[in-house]
């Protein structure tokens, strides 16, 4: 099993290059399901998600080809029922309902599970399926959609938490092939969401609202292939901001959109972290003097990102002083402060919210990645911590960052991939004193 193996307590220095988005990039390659004709799509991060769903593309029927960053797709002839054992494992591909029940009015996808992070359900997907004309059934854990007349409607998709991400994509990728028009109210406001729309502009979709509240969509009768670069990953840039700061350190990110992080970059300096803005860079270094607590609490875009929360807090944990990080988003993504609290941090788990008392420093130890972002978080901590740090289950942290190990070692991180089995090339046994059970 592939693990990192970091020695903490060096400040990271230099510039890293940001990746395409993962979360622009799913629901993008699914609206490729749209049209008989070939999409390309540029700044492709090499993710093992990005992977995943060029195989639920292909198991629909779509030909995939990935060249470098970009991947070219064109679904030809598909059909509304995917390969159920790779789509149950991703939540990402609920984001091909949308342009299966748009192309051929109907779809039938795994029920997706839960996750570590929360129950993910999908009752708002459903909502504006039902609006748009859709019968649904359930069937043996599979979710049926059919849509005997595909027609445009208003459909106000917010629930408890607020918008929905995906939910917003879906019915909008739903909506574009739709008879009649269509509008989405308390949309999802995530720049995700818009580069969706742009790419579905370009493809001949006529929307317009995308990124605020409210999208209007007037349906037309075909959609054509289309070339597009996605945006840089906001989730991604804000990490090695974070890193930056935990270390002490002076990095650039390099190809990113710095209004894109404008409630990352806010809170940072209310920590009293220094982020200089160019056009497409953000410089990170601490000012003088301490960090400052700062509280947050997660929110749908513009707000702080819960995607964000984990490396935030292990930023809090370096803090003289008390700090309420308060997760609004999701019911249980807490799952890092376990092992942040093996690495010598001070938090107390209230409901909601983690209140963080910091100023301890770290020490290393052998953690245990649970999801993604949580991994995120544990490797600023490895990275900041006194002495050695592993970090076991690290596909979490293939699924949303590309070459993380070797981007941070540009920035002068000892850092380090290896694998605990004997068999592996790439063996190395985790040393004794740091061996923890897997189960
Ligand atoms: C997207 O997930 C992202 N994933 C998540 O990133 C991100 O955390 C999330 O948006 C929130 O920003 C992708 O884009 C692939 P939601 P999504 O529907 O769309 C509730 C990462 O780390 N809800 O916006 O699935 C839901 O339970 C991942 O990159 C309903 O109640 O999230 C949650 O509490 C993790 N009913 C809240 O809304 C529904 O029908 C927001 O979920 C749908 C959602």
């Amino acid at each position: 099993m592939d693990y990192l193996e970091i020695n903490g307590g060096i400040p990271l220095r230099g510039e890293v290059s940001i990746s395409g988005s993962k979360n622009a990039v799913l629901p993008i390659l699914a609206a490729a399901l749209l049209t008989d004709e070939e999409c390309v799509i540029h700044r492709i991060p090499n993710l093992s998600d990005v992977k995943f769903m060029g195989k639920i593309l292909e198991s629909l029927g779509a030909e995939v080809q990935f060249y470098g960053e970009s991947i070219h797709v064109r679904a030809k002839d598909i059909r509304p029922v995917g390969d159920y054992d790779i789509i149950r494992k991703m939540r990402g591909s609920i984001c091909i309902m949308g342009p299966l029940i748009g192309r051929l009015h109907e779809a039938r996808v795994s029920l997706p599970g839960g996750c570590v992070i929360g129950a993910r359900p999908i009752n708002l997907h459903l909502r504006g399926f039902e609006a748009l004309g859709g019968e649904i059934s359930l069937k043996e854990g599979y979710i049926i959609v059919k849509v005997p007349r595909l027609k445009g409607t208003n459909v106000f998709m917010g629930g408890r938490k607020g918008s929905t991400v995906l939910g917003t994509a879906n019915i909008m990728m739903a909506a574009v092939l739709a008879e009649g028009d269509t509008v989405i109210e308390y949309a999802a406001c995530e720049p995700e969401v818009k580069d969706l729309a742009d790419f579905l502009i370009k493809m001949g979709a006529d929307i317009h609202g995308a990124g605020s509240p409210t999208i209007y969509i007037k349906g037309v009768s075909k959609l054509h292939g289309a070339e597009h670069t996605v945006i840089p990953d906001r989730i991604e840039a804000a990490t090695y901001a974070i890193a930056a700061a935990a270390t002490q350190g002076e990095v650039t990110l390099a190809n990113v959109i710095p209004e894109h992080l404008q409630s990352v970059l806010y809170e940072l300096r209310q920590a009293n972290v220094e982020c200089l803005t160019g056009t497409n860079t953000i410089r990170v270094k601490r000012n003088p003097g301490p960090l400052r607590p700062v509280s947050i609490a997660t929110q749908p875009y513009p707000g702080f990102p819960t995607d964000v929360q984990a490396q935030f807090m292990t930023l809090m944990t370096q803090v003289n002083g008390i700090s309420i990080i308060t997760e609004r988003i999701f019911e249980s993504r807490f799952m890092h402060v376990p092992e942040l609290e093996r690495m010598g941090a001070k938090i107390e788990l209230e409901g909601i919210n983690a209140i963080v008392e910091g100023g301890r420093q770290l020490q290393g130890a052998h953690v245990m990645s649970s999801d993604l972002r949580a991994s995120a978080a544990l490797v600023i901590a490895g990275l900041i911590a006194e002495n050695r740090t592993i970090i076991s289950r690290i596909y979490h942290l293939d699924r949303g960052y590309e070459k993380l190990e070797q981007k941070l070692r540009i920035l002068g991180a000892d850092i380090g991939r290896w694998n605990s089995d004997p068999d592996s090339p790439n063996y190395r046994a985790i040393p004794s004193s740091l061996v923890i059970s897997e189960e």
